[in-house]
């Protein structure tokens, strides 16, 4: 199969669907693998790095004209109609975005968004949701560290004693854990809440402290184990319970992490403004959901401003700051899809009885099959 790996042209977006690393293993499988000039160099991976391994370098028109595009994020217009119809298109395509899929299904793509993979143990090598979040997580705490202006650890120095910096961690899914292991390790003292009770030992496992918001009828109880692992918008009266618990915590914090999503939805709002009016000046809220919403009205998509005191930074893409990890973790996530899919003559196979198959297929033929 001709198999084409395109620059990635969304702005901030550094990663690469494709490393030396899988290209080898894919040219090895007697795949034909096109590489678009400069495609890599964002992730640090020279032009002459998949060269070495059998790829050839060559422009977008060549590049999106193959069999497969390998992708990060969903083609725009522009790169839509370089494809073929009948071409297969992979990657983090958001099978929300009902708009790009309809135009994927017109030009006659049959597209794979790898976020919709269920998540389940044979998943879990090709789950870019968790390879992706456990980056951003991680980059989350380093970044609030670098703009808070104290230190992170407690210390004790012969100008006197400095102490720990306060963390508080909204949402303890992959990221959030991520965020309290690296907060951890840098000697932050740290609370984690999330809706899902199943988290609270994994919180307390990394050192942190559950922040409980008790059950008080069995809706919450019920709507709060989520579906397939996601949470579900929790009832008003949860959410204004835990707003005021989280009000008192955030007065004292010094750092908050907010990474608390519900697929397919706008993120719940989990810090008022006016719980950035009662946080101390120069504390940090680092807003992981601000593409989706924001956990923080206050916060702004790609920015770092300063409300009430406050720095609020808006990084949607974290993951794309640590962009040759990313790409590494991702490009793996996507080959072993494509074993999914390919066959061992290196032809396309669509079994639809396939649960990852049929959950990531958004079309084919011209229809669109996830709604
Ligand atoms: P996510 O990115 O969709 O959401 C982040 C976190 O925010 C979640 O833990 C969610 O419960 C929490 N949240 C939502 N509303 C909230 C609120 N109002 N207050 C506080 N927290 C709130 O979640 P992620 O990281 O994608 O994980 C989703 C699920 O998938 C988890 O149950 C995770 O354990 C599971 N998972 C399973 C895998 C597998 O079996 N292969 C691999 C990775 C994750």
């Amino acid at each position: 199969m001709k198999l084409g790996i395109p620059v990635e042209s969304r702005d901030g977006e550094t990663r690469v669907a494709a490393t030396p690393e899988t290209v080898k293993k894919l040219v090895a499988a007697k795949h034909e693998v096109l590489v678009e000039a400069g495609a890599g160099i964002k992730s640090s991976i020279p032009d002459d790095a998949y060269e070495a391994v059998g790829a050839r370098v060559s422009f977008a028109a060549e590049v999106y004209g193959v069999d497969a595009v390998l992708k990060v994020r969903a083609p725009s217009a522009e790169e839509r109609s370089l494809m073929r119809s009948g071409a297969v298109v992979v990657g983090m395509l958001n099978p929300f975005d009902a708009d790009n899929t309809a135009a994927m299904a017109a030009h006659g793509l049959t597209a794979f968004a790898l976020e919709a993979a269920p998540r389940t143990s044979r998943a879990q090598s090709m789950d870019v949701l968790s390879s992706q979040a456990n980056i951003a997580g991680y980059k989350a705490v380093l970044m609030a560290a670098n703009t808070y202006q104290r230190f992170m650890p407690m210390l004790m120095t012969a100008a006197g004693t400095v102490k720990a910096a306060r963390m508080l961690i909204m949402g303890a899914g992959v990221a959030g854990l991520q965020a309290i292991a690296t907060a951890k390790r840098l000697g932050a003292v740290i609370e984690a809440s999330d809706v899902r009770p199943a988290v609270k030992e994994q919180i307390e496992s990394l050192g942190a402290k559950f922040l409980d918001v008790p059950f008080i009828t069995d809706e919450e109880k019920e709507i709060a184990q989520g579906i397939g692992g996601y949470a579900r918008p929790m009832p008003v009266d949860w959410m204004r319970r835990q707003a005021e618990l989280v009000h008192e915590r955030a007065r004292q914090a010094d750092i908050i992490i907010t990474t608390a999503l519900i697929p397919g939805r706008k993120a719940p709002i989990l810090i008022s403004e006016d719980t950035v009016r009662a946080m101390k000046p120069g504390s940090v809220i680092l807003d992981m959901a601000v593409d989706q919403g924001g956990n923080c009205p206050l916060s702004e998509s790609g920015k770092t401003v300063i409300k009430h005191g406050v720095h609020i930074i808006g990084e949607g893409n974290l993951a794309a700051l640590v962009a040759a990890d990313a790409s590494a973790l991702y490009a793996r996530n996507l080959l072993d899809f494509l074993k999914l899919i390919i066959n061992a003559e290196g032809g396309l196979v669509i079994n639809r009885e396939d649960d990852i198959v049929a959950g990531t297929l958004l079309c084919s033929g011209g229809e669109v099959l996830r709604k």
